[in-house]
């Protein structure tokens, strides 16, 4: 199998990409850029943590406030079908941007969420929720869930829980020496005990593009589930779920200029219409009595309780706002200020790029780890904070990654449409007197 780009991405440098002029007109709908931080002016370059929100996006949740505000699937009253039919145009918007039907995407809170309804609707079946509809979600021993090494911690632990609930075992594909994964030894690993194979688009850590393509047809040549982590994929490159031929996906809203509160899953529908539900209560069922209950198809018997509603505008609003601009086009861009920080990076004396050189061969975004000999990496953080530069620090949820890379935490700068050149010359001119600061040799 391939080591190469995920069918959808390419390589950086040959695809069409955001102007630097298109990318100031697009700052200008970002308020919250325009400050200065410590006396700086502010560069934002922790978007692989929580993207920045444009204006539009908040306005489209207030409007829904002062116009519209009632409870969803509800009520016979105006304002209820007003709020009702905004909330499931959301939806068909936000299934729109990702290749799904609208019958695909639940409402989460966010892609964590998303994920366990994933673990707990088959730990639900394995206890014998569902009927014989749910027979084809019950684990036993013998079964396996494999996972791989690049993971974020929320799509690691659900499975490792949902192995320990379950007796299934859970296995991981292992990392090649330059932090890439290892397809030759998934295809050792993925057999025919494999129930459910879970990994991430796109790493949080090292920004590398897994081969989303590969692994899903490797699921599915053994019967699997293929579940996709797609947190940082969904918010910067085009995406088409049913094109993969994925089962399951998560992502945030928070990370692709939407609002906090509002994340999805995405499943094929026929899987979801047969899965038992993760949580009970209102708005999920078809008749209930006394001691039974009978379950609306998907995605409302996922969906119990009273929705989010101003923030599924919101998103709804954010991933238009994307799609205008052209996902591919930011895609572009982000790969532009991903090799020239890796570029530069890796010029200055004592830093080390994390994972894959900077002239390696591999598909990646514009996220780059790195670490700066001698210095902790909070201690890089705050330093770069007082020169107005936003990065995050630590192990970012990968834990056993960063085990892998022989280090504790790292320092992470992830770029967005709305970050420029001058973004990422102000980052290396900040590292670069690090060592100084700190009286490293
Ligand atoms: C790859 C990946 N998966 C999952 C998550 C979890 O996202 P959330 O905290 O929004 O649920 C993140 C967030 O950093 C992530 O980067």
């Amino acid at each position: 199998m391939p080591n190469t780009a995920a069918s959808n991405s390419v390589q950086a440098g040959q695809q069409e990409r955001l102007s630097p002029a298109e990318v100031e007109r697009i700052r200008a709908d970002f308020p919250i850029l325009d400050q200065e931080i410590n006396g700086h002016p502010l560069v934002y370059l922790d978007s692989g943590a929580t993207s920045q929100t444009p204006e539009c996006v908040w306005e489209a949740s207030q409007h829904f406030y002062e116009t519209a505000n009632s409870a969803v699937h509800r009520g016979a009253h105006t304002l209820a079908v007003e709020a009702t039919d905004r909330f499931e145009d959301a939806r068909s918007t936000v299934a729109r941007f990702v290749g799904a039907g609208e019958r695909e995407i639940v409402w989460t809170s966010n892609a964590t969420e998303a994920l366990n309804l994933i673990a707990y609707s088959f730990s639900n079946a394995t206890a014998g929720a569902g009927g014989p509809e749910a027979d084809r979600f019950r684990l036993a021993p013998g079964d396996e869930i494999v996972a791989t090494g690049m993971e974020h911690h929320a799509n690691l632990i659900p499975w490792q829980e949902l192995a320990a609930r379950t007796g299934a075992t859970f296995r991981w594909i292992p990392l090649r020496e330059d932090a890439t994964l290892d397809l030759e030894a998934a295809a050792s690993i993925v057999g025919p005990r494999t129930r459910i194979l879970a990994f991430t688009h796109v790493s949080n850590v090292l920004g590398l593009v897994n081969d989303v393509a590969a692994l899903a047809a490797l699921a599915r040549s053994v019967g699997a589930y293929s579940v996709l982590d797609a947190c940082q994929s969904a918010p910067h490159m085009p995406l088409d779920f049913a094109g993969l031929g994925i089962d399951f996906a998560a992502f945030s809203g928070h990370k692709m200029l939407g609002p906090t509160g509002i994340g999805a899953l995405y499943g094929r529908a026929e899987l979801l219409d047969a899965m038992p539900p993760f949580l009970f209560g209102g708005s999920m069922i078809t008749t209930v009595s006394l001691d039974h209950a009978e379950f609306l198809p998907a995605p409302q018997r996922f969906e119990a309780g009273t929705q989010r509603i101003s923030q599924a505008i919101g998103l709804a609003t954010a991933v238009s706002y994307l799609s205008e601009t052209g996902m591919g086009r930011i895609e572009g861009w982000e790969q532009h200020l991903g090799k020239r920080m890796l570029n530069g990076l890796s010029e200055l004396p004592g830093v080390r790029i994390l994972g894959p050189s900077a002239d390696a061969d591999v598909s990646r975004t514009g996220t780059v780890p790195f670490a700066v000999d001698g210095v902790h990496p909070h201690d890089v953080g705050q330093f770069l904070d007082s020169r107005g530069v936003a990065v995050r620090v630590g192990h970012h949820c990968a834990e056993p990654l960063h085990k892998f890379l022989g280090v504790s935490a790292s320092t992470r700068a992830s770029a967005y449409l709305y970050n420029t050149e001058a973004d990422v010359d102000a980052l290396l001119n900040a590292v670069s007197d690090v060592r100084a600061f700190f009286g490293v040799k």
